[in-house]
């Protein structure tokens, strides 16, 4: 496995998509600091120097594309158990790729595909995540958070990364080997902050409300909207 360090880079995952084609599977990018850290929907990733972790994961797995975003839920489940076991800190998932601890966000992650219809070239999973920010600026106030801030004591990056690292590798192994998501599922399902509760979807243009019933074997959220009628959705943004 290689890891590529920079103490300044514009995205880990722009970074990643450059490199991709000849970097070797597992190839892990991490920038000390982003200036161009993107988020999910074109949003701009706060990304300052020494507060977080930004790191890109490059992966070349011979999947279908259509099973591509498993890989942010193995994602999602190993950011989760580690922050508990290396940080002590109680985060939840909120599905399909935040985590969150108190209700705010410490954790995002955008998982960017190339290649053709059945064929992956390769997979880039970025994952931001705000360790040691003392504070935000006003409009993140009420929706973000920190790991420092929730524990109360710095947080050492290193031994975080090493344990996302090897939960990723563990559940990426058995989803490989196996081609099951269970071991992913029993985290995402353990530590959900959707499961039982009512919540709000955008999805594209429509806006649902609904209460979850599940996240399903295939890592989808099956909702009943207010009508009653059930839905099954693949990806979106869930708001509690
Ligand atoms: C989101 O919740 O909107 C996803 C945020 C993803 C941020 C990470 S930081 C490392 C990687 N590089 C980027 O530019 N974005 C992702």
């Amino acid at each position: 496995q290689e890891i590529l360090l920079f103490d300044s880079v514009d995205s880990t995952n722009n970074y990643s998509k450059k490199i991709a084609k000849d970097a070797i599977h597992g190839t892990v990018v991490i920038g000390e600091e982003q200036t161009g850290g993107r988020g999910r929907l074109g949003r701009n990733w706060s990304s300052p120097k020494g507060e977080g972790i930004w790191m890109s994961i490059i992966l070349k797995p011979s999947i279908p594309p259509t099973e591509g975003m498993k890989m942010t839920q193995i994602a999602a489940a190993s950011v989760c158990k580690a922050i508990r076991e290396a940080a002590g800190v109680e985060g939840y998932i909120k599905w399909p790729n935040d985590i969150v601890v108190g209700g705010k966000k410490v954790c995002g992650i955008l998982t960017e595909m190339a290649g053709e219809l059945n064929k992956i070239d390769y997979l880039i999973v970025g994952i931001g995540i705000n360790v040691n920010n003392q504070s935000f600026p006003e409009e993140f106030k009420d929706i973000a958070t920190s790991l420092t801030i929730e524990k109360g004591k710095k947080i050492d990056r290193k031994t975080l990364i090493a344990c996302i690292l090897k939960e990723f590798e563990t559940l990426y192994q058995h989803y490989i080997d196996r081609r099951t998501l269970d071991e992913t599922l029993e985290i995402i399902r353990l530590y959900s902050a959707v499961l039982g509760k009512t919540v709000r979807i955008i999805k594209g243009e429509q806006e649902l409300k609904g209460r979850v019933l599940e996240i399903n074997d295939e890592g989808l959220l099956k909702v009943q909207l207010e009508d009653g009628k059930e839905e099954l959705l693949v990806s979106g943004e869930v708001s509690i």
